[in-house]
């Protein structure tokens, strides 16, 4: 079984897809550490030297690398995967599901806040304009993010409670 969160950066899609790794027994990838894994760099460096367009088109390549393979994961994306060369739908194609982790502006601003030095997309934004890039941001992503196949709202849960939610969802 192929299963893919999405979701905004900050979600919570690693910690809640290693929980449902753990129960479900399957496999946990993150697709921001296969990328680094392959490429031998972090993220902020790939950013930094290379440029996004060449980070989308690594982060393109090797989704479909996974979503192609003859195996079963859960796979955490990148908060702007979906968003870019027909990614979503390639996901919708291959995987068994597409959960859609769904957290507040205010949720999010909470949560990037204190590691916001990390997130190449954010960390030069003063924290009073936050609001209105995450915002700006999430009106265009919701185009892509809406597509999945379950929306699980996750503000004010626990990690456990959401990875127990999904499990439910996937019958
Ligand atoms: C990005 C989110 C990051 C990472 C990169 C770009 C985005 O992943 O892929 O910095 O475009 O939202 P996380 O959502 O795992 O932080």
């Amino acid at each position: 079984m192929k299963i893919v969160l999405i979701g905004y950066m900050g979600s919570g899609k690693s910690t809640i897809g290693k929980l449902l790794a753990k129960e479900l027994k399957c496999r946990f990838l993150d697709l921001d550490d296969v990328l680094e894994n392959n490429l031998g760099t972090s993220i902020s460096e790939l950013f930094k030297t290379k440029g996004e367009v060449f980070f989308r088109n690594k982060e393109h390549h090797f989704l479909n690398e996974l979503l192609t393979e003859d195996s079963n994961f859960i796979l955490s994306t990148g908060g702007g995967t979906p968003c870019y060369s027909g990614n979503m739908d390639s996901m919708l194609q291959y995987a068994d599901a597409v959960f859609y982790l769904k957290v507040s502006i205010p949720g999010l601003i909470e949560r990037l806040i204190p590691e916001k030095e990390h997130r190449p997309l954010i960390k030069d934004i003063a924290n009073e304009d936050l609001p209105e890039f995450i915002g700006k941001h999430l009106f265009e992503r919701n185009n892509f993010y809406l597509k999945a196949n379950h929306i699980v709202e996750c503000d004010n849960k626990s990690p456990q409670h959401i990875a127990d939610e999904i499990i439910g969802l996937l019958g």
